[in-house]
């Protein structure tokens, strides 16, 4: 059970091939200090994964795709399945703003692939967020909303235990305008609220939620350091191991080094 921990997402995006990726690995792997209380996840390009999760040790880091397909096999060219990346990932990442928005990823698309990750073993990361418009519209919670009911639609509440939720709004997404922690808190809240309406109030307080959008080693404890937030995801600053390392430091709380 993970749920104590704050969780620490690198998503390098299409960022880093397969030797620079080991390298990154290498690198961090001897810097960084593994903590009881804080569960680091790298979540390379598909084509590296595979190799990564040799070279990984599981006890230091886990391993999250960035994208995968709904089905679990058949002829769909170009697509990787949840089912191949069981064992090679521990998570997945769903619905990125950049999925949705660029790749015109629906919330049907989005919760089968919620879906296929459960099945398959993968903790799926559920990403949601407003655009700018939406949150000049005032439409922010409605949208909070729409996007957690629809990807969470066919998740029982005893699943709902192995997701997580990162809040991401879409305007503060690889923009470095990053959102007010007062508004992430009431952001955060509001999608507590939402889930326990769905789900009721033990899997409200249980349920894992990460903030990201632009966050960087010197404004990262002001995210973490909010009630409610349990860990980040992070771009543009993941893709160094140093900048990286040093979000990950904010994130523990002084809990025993494992190794
Ligand atoms: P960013 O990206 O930190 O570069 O804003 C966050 C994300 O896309 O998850």
């Amino acid at each position: 059970m993970v749920n104590n921990k704050k969780i620490i997402i690198g998503n390098w995006k299409m960022n880093l091939n397969v030797q620079e990726s080991s390298l990154y690995l290498h690198q961090l792997s001897k810097i960084v200090k593994t903590h009881r209380d804080v569960e680091v996840v790298l979540s390379p390009t598909t084509l590296t994964l595979q190799s990564l999760s040799l070279q990984v040790n599981l006890r230091q880091f886990k391993l999250a795709a960035q994208n995968f397909y709904w089905r679990d096999q058949g002829s769909y060219t170009g697509e990787v399945s949840a089912t191949q990346l069981r064992g090679i990932v521990q998570y997945g990442l769903v619905g990125h703003s950049e999925r949705r928005h660029i790749f015109g990823e629906s919330d049907k698309d989005i919760r089968s692939k919620v879906e296929a990750a459960v099945r398959n073993h993968i903790r799926p990361v559920l990403c949601i967020g407003e655009t700018a418009w939406e949150r000049s519209n005032g439409e922010t919670y409605d949208i909070l909303h729409d996007q957690l009911i629809g990807g969470f639609a066919n998740i029982t509440s005893e699943e709902l235990s192995r997701v997580v939720v990162a809040y991401e709004p879409v305007w503060a997404v690889g923009t470095g305008q990053n959102a007010l922690p007062t508004y992430v808190s009431a952001a955060v809240s509001a999608i507590r609220n939402q889930i326990e309406h769905l789900y009721g109030k033990k899997a409200s307080e249980s349920i894992q939620v990460i903030y990201g959008g632009s966050v960087t080693p010197d404004s990262a404890a002001d995210y973490l350091a909010l009630p409610g937030v349990d860990g980040l995801l992070i771009g543009g600053a993941s893709l160094n191991a140093h900048s990286f390392n040093e979000i990950i430091k904010k994130a523990h709380r002084g809990s025993a080094v494992v190794e």
